[in-house]
């Protein structure tokens, strides 16, 4: 096989207009989704609920790439085609999620590090193998009393570091994911100084392992208040904040910033990225890789029926047209009722 090219992968994972879907749910986390719409998590029913999305028409207009779990970039759709050749048919990269998920921390009450750096090379060359071109390792940053120690900051930055260099040794494009929880009663002040010693750490521990910063993706979470905080921060302060601490920490070399969208609304989550690219020049490309943001109605539409197939494509191909526009700031309300017209 050629050389795989990271530099021309990552650029390629935040064009204009376009970005990723996260549909890389363990088995525990899909049963979770699953449960709420009362479907039963079987195999069958996670394979044509992947195929779904992955053969919705056009969705490689706003879709550049889709992070997979170690089940579903071996699975097929019905007719037999892989899900690997039809996303790249799309013009929509695969990717995999290699991380085995975040653990508690040792000696560190309520704090986690992200486990699977053991074995990980030879897993990385397997996904080559399978046709992934990029990698996706979450660390888990939770904000309370005593929390985040920077022990536990540097432990998943570390691992990060590892990752990220196993990653494009394989000609695979990490895309290295710190999510600082939106969970507590935190205000967005807490979380801004969270997130911005969180990156500040991860890019540190980049430059040690040597990773080559143009050959990478970050995603961050939001600047945004605690889900439970009693004065929440609109839209324009969400925008503000985040890009003031992505700029005081994220070199201009790194191609794009893709967010995560960590229990924020589907509407919210599309606003938030609007408002932040209507902001004017940036040094990257700041995109989206939503799971639940990008799924939540076609998951509901769908409700484990065939027949609500086309209802569920809508659905996500609306969500995906949407992130789209907000991608250069041309997203608005009104074009929510774009859908039901
Ligand atoms: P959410 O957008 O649902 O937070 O998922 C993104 C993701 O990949 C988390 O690792």
């Amino acid at each position: 096989m050629a050389k795989l090219d990271i530099v021309a992968t990552a650029n390629a994972m935040v064009a204009p207009g376009k970005g990723v879907l996260a549909a890389d749910e363990s088995t525990g986390t899909i049963k979770k989704r699953f449960d709420s719409i009362n479907v039963e998590s079987t195999e069958d029913n996670r394979r044509a609920y992947r195929e779904l999305l992955f053969t919705t028409k056009d969705s490689g207009k706003y879709i550049s790439g889709v992070i997979l779990y170690d089940e579903t970039i071996r699975q097929s759709a019905s007719d037999g085609r892989r899900f690997v050749d039809i996303l790249n048919d799309q013009g929509s990269l695969p990717g995999i999620k290699v991380d085995m998920g975040a653990k508690p921390l040792a000696g560190a009450p309520d704090e986690t590090v992200t486990e699977g750096l053991d074995g990980l090379r030879d897993r990385l060359n397997e996904y080559v193998d399978l046709g992934a071109r990029f990698t996706k390792w979450r660390a888990v940053i939770k904000i309370g009393d005593h929390i985040p120690s920077r022990y536990c900051i540097e432990a998943n930055a570390h691992a990060l570091g590892r990752y990220a260099a196993l990653s494009q040794e394989a000609g695979l494009v990490p895309i290295v994911e710190p999510e600082v929880l939106m969970d507590g009663a935190h205000d967005i002040e807490r979380c801004q100084s969270v997130t911005e010693a969180t990156l500040n750490a991860v890019f540190n521990q980049l430059f040690e392992q040597r990773v080559k910063l143009e050959g990478m993706v970050l995603k961050p979470n939001m600047v945004i208040s605690g889900t439970d905080c009693p004065k929440q921060a609109g839209v324009d302060k969400v925008a503000e904040a985040t890009v003031a601490s992505l700029r005081r920490c994220v070199p201009a070399a790194v191609p794009g910033i893709v967010f995560l969208s960590g229990g924020q609304s589907e509407e919210e989550a599309t606003a938030h990225l609007n408002a932040m690219n209507a902001l004017g020049s940036l040094p990257w490309e700041l995109s989206f890789s939503y799971g639940r943001a990008l799924q939540q109605s076609a998951l509901k539409a769908w409700g484990g029926k065939t027949e609500n197939l086309a209802s569920a494509q809508a659905a996500y191909l609306h969500r995906a047209r949407m992130n789209g526009a907000a991608r250069t700031g041309d997203y608005s309300a009104e074009k929510e009722g774009e859908l039901a017209a």
